[in-house]
């Protein structure tokens, strides 16, 4: 059961796997991508509709990003 994107990471940087699926994690979060993307240092890609949401526009991200850092280190 994969929930956190360091997991996901490492099966595809150890080559176990040439990419990872999630289903019950983005039902709990469908905004996973872009958390994840956040937890690795990586940047995601926003549709125009939600870029207000994006760390720089919006403060609350890193709230909402830290919550999701905190479930993962909790279910790891
Ligand atoms: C709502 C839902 C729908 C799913 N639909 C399919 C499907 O159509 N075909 C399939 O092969 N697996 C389906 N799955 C199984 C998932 O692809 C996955 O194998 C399984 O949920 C385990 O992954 P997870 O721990 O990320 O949820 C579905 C899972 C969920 C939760």
């Amino acid at each position: 059961m994969i929930v956190s994107p360091h997991q996901a990471e490492a099966i595809v940087a150890g080559g176990q796997a040439d990419f990872v699926a999630l289903a019950r994690g983005f039902l709990d979060d469908p905004r996973w991508g872009w958390h994840a993307a956040a937890a690795l240092g990586a940047d995601a890609v926003y549709p125009p509709q939600y870029r207000r949401a994006r760390p720089e526009h919006w403060p609350g991200a890193a709230l909402a990003h830290a919550r999701a850092r905190e479930a993962w280190q909790e279910g790891a």
